[in-house]
């Protein structure tokens, strides 16, 4: 049996901004998609079909579940370069809105190399995995998702042509006392891209002077995490919120849901392509229990954010 696992990802700076070849700087989770790969059955003989097995669905590849469609993408890919192999590939999934996607592509390209006997640098892998996952989605994506899937920790990402060659990605430091938190709202980010590439062509002079102060927080940022200045970083978050809120992404909830949890915590803000899924704060380390209480008093769900490894395999 083959177990990989990938970790899931949240934006700390420079969201959308990024979609235009700026930086920015992400974590990776501790909360982990795993893929198990199999090409044998319960009595070591050879199975006779590929099959996918994720989200609750089991069906033969090529699968026509929508649930299915990168697991599809990257098996197809693979039995293009690499020939057909039959095996069956079964996922334990990560909720919504943690980097899903990313990570379970990058799950199973190691799996299937580890099934092939290919030993692919993590560049390669983040350049494969980059192609699937840019074919199977809809509109502009980054490819931060997918960096942090590879490499994990904590990453500055920058990609100028939003074109694999120019991928620039830079390990940063752990921040500590960083929390997740569930605005219990789903949000579509392609949509929410395509909202901001529209508002971007309409106000192209102003964006351009937006997305310039996000390259210098964005900046600053990475300073203050290599230095451990919480304070300064929580600071550079509310700028950053304030003009994720300012293009039209935070929404009433949002806003007293950071209100709320202002007096323990240094800084909080949207994470991610914004109006739901999770916004992150960074929490002053004595007042940590009391944002806890605050948030299990009006069950709000968070998690507290512990940098984990970039994909992992292994084989029992
Ligand atoms: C979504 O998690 C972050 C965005 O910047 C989109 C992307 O980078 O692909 C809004």
């Amino acid at each position: 049996m083959i177990h990989s696992s990938a970790p899931g990802k949240l934006m700390l700076f420079g969201e959308h901004s990024v979609v235009y070849g700026n930086p920015c700087i992400a974590t990776s989770i501790n909360k982990r998609l795993d893929v198990y790969l199999n090409d044998k059955n319960e009595h070591g003989k050879e199975l006779k079909c590929t099959t996918i097995d994720a989200l609750g669905i089991k069906s033969k590849f090529p699968s026509n579940f929508e649930q299915h469609k990168f697991l599809n993408l990257t098996i197809a890919k693979f039995f293009e370069k690499y020939g057909c192999k039959n095996f069956e590939l079964t996922t334990k999934p990560i909720p919504k809105g943690l980097g899903s996607s990313s990570a379970v592509v990058v799950a199973a390209v190691k799996a299937l190399l580890t099934l092939y006997n290919l030993n692919w640098s993590n560049d390669e892998i983040f350049k494969f995995s980059y192609e699937v996952v840019k074919e199977g989605q809809k509109g502009k994506a980054s490819g931060y998702d997918i960096a942090v899937a590879v490499y994990g920790g904590t990453i500055r990402y920058e990609n100028k042509k939003i074109d694999i060659k120019d991928a620039n990605i830079k390990e940063l430091k752990s921040i500590k006392n960083l929390i997740a938190i569930d605005t219990g709202v789903k949000s579509s980010t392609t949509e929410l891209v395509r909202e901001i590439s529209e508002k971007r062509e309409k106000y192209k002079q102003i964006f351009d002077g937006i997305f310039k102060i996000i390259n210098e927080i964005v900046d600053k940022a990475e300073r203050e995490i290599n230095n451990e200045n919480y304070e300064e970083l929580g600071e550079l978050m509310n700028i950053n919120h304030g003009i994720l809120n300012a293009m039209g992404l935070s929404t009433y909830e949002i806003e007293n849901l950071i209100n709320g949890i202002k007096p323990y915590c240094y800084g909080a803000k949207i994470s991610g392509a914004g109006r739901g899924d999770y916004i992150i704060a960074i929490c002053k380390e004595q007042r940590k229990n009391e944002l806890m209480n605050y948030l299990q008093d009006r069950k709000i769900g968070y998690f507290e954010i512990l940098q984990d490894k970039g994909v992992d395999v292994e084989i029992y």
